[in-house]
């Protein structure tokens, strides 16, 4: 079971780096009940990333709760060195990692440690990095979708850079129509449906859920954005 059986044509994925984490159990339940099927978990180590976010032990806390729901959790690993970390994401619950362009010389390899772990697959890229290499280099590796950053990957909160729209468009025009897209950073109700039209299938959404005081009214909002 994978990507294609989770997605219900397209998938908002609140993003837990913007939970309150002194309620985070409490935020990600009330999501479920409002029928979120997956959720985005990010990884930094502060070395890809400035900051050092979240790991394992979060991820093992929430996992056994969104699993009993049937809903998923995609991890976002802004690491160097994935392959590192992706045994004890799975064991902390994970069905999903996805990868940086930018830190994996070895694509193939890092996705091999993955598909051993079960786990699905997604290839990242940076607002800095070619669209086209990046492309190239996911159908190469046959990852399951293309994550195309449209911030610089740190923190949540950020505005969404415009230039990534066009960067969209043209990812979906180079891959398979069977290779999901993702976008994160910045995804609210003024860009979603566009965002949608450009052809992204998986949006990442943080401050738009979790900055706002009522979270399933603040998901159905943009689940109607797209309708
Ligand atoms: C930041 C993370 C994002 C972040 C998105 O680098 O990868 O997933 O949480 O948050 P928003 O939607 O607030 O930009
Ligand atoms: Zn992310």
């Amino acid at each position: 079971m994978g990507w294609d059986e989770w997605i219900r044509t397209i998938e908002i994925e609140p993003s837990i780096y913007a939970a309150d984490f002194a309620r985070l159990g409490e935020q990600v339940e009330v999501l479920l009940r409002a029928e979120v099927r997956v959720f985005h978990f990010d990884v930094g180590d502060g070395h890809f990333i400035p900051p050092v976010t979240m790991g394992p032990i979060v991820l093992q806390a929430i996992s056994p709760l969104v699993h009993q729901h049937g809903a998923f959790v995609d991890c976002h690993l802004m690491v160097e060195s994935p392959e590192r970390h992706i045994p004890q994401l799975r064991g902390a619950g994970g069905d999903s990692v996805t990868v940086h362009y930018e830190v994996c010389p070895d694509l193939p390899s890092t996705v091999a440690v993955a598909r051993e772990q079960d786990l699905q697959v997604g290839l990242a890229f940076n607002p800095e990095t070619s669209v086209a290499d990046a492309a190239e280099a996911a159908i190469a590796a046959k990852v399951d979708f293309v994550l195309c950053m449209s911030i610089h990957p740190g923190y949540s909160g950020q505005d969404f850079m415009p230039e990534a729209l066009d960067r969209v468009r043209e990812l979906r025009g180079l891959l398979p129509e069977s290779m999901h897209l993702q976008v994160d950073g910045g995804v609210g109700p003024d860009n979603i449906r566009e965002l949608h039209e450009a052809g992204a299938d998986l949006l990442v959404a943080g401050a738009a859920i979790f900055g706002r005081e009522d979270l399933p009214r603040a998901y159905r909002r943009l689940v109607q954005a797209l309708a």
